[in-house]
């Protein structure tokens, strides 16, 4: 009788240890990264799209996209934007300042198209935090577009 209750505590003691370690051995969900929360690649590759071809059209921005292929920025600004918000790409296009340059941008200019950006990621139903994120990330870019003097 008693070996007999060794044994099940033995085998309990076992069952328990066994479920402690499968508990244990769960991936613990950490936050869910910025990136996704913009929608991925897919979303964000949309809502960037939408918004250069808003720009393209707008006589706000348009000049600066004459000759442009809209789908080559599209591509690289998505990169960017997954590469700066926890999407895991490295973003391999130019620097702000060297692919900006030429274009002479001016502060109404950049304010122009970010907010082109902002109604898109509304039009898209991002939350807000999501979106006032990214707008910070981009933020400090304007140093480097917009064209000094
Ligand atoms: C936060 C704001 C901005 C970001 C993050 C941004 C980002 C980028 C990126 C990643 C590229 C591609 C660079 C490459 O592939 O080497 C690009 C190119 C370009 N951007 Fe911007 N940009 C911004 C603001 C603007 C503004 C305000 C304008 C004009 C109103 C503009 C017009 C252009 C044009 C025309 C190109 C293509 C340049 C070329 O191919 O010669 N961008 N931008």
């Amino acid at each position: 009788m008693f070996k007999r209750s060794l044994r099940l505590t033995a085998v309990l003691g076992l069952c328990l240890l066994t479920a402690c370690a499968q508990i244990q051995s769960q991936p613990v969900p950490g936050p869910i990264p910025l990136f996704e929360r913009l929608g991925g690649s897919a979303g964000v590759s949309k809502v960037v799209g939408l918004s250069l071809t808003r720009a393209a059209q707008d006589p706000r921005t348009q000049r600066s996209f004459d000759g442009i292929k809209i789908e080559a920025v599209q591509k690289s600004l998505t990169q960017q934007i997954c590469a700066l918000a926890g999407g895991g790409c490295v973003y391999e296009g130019e620097t702000m300042a060297r692919s900006h340059q030429d274009l002479k941008i001016a502060a109404s200019e950049f304010d122009a198209l970010v907010e082109m950006l902002r109604q898109e990621l509304d039009r898209a139903g991002i939350a807000a935090g999501a979106k006032n994120e990214l707008l910070r990330l981009l933020a400090p870019m304007k140093r480097d577009i917009v064209a000094a003097g």
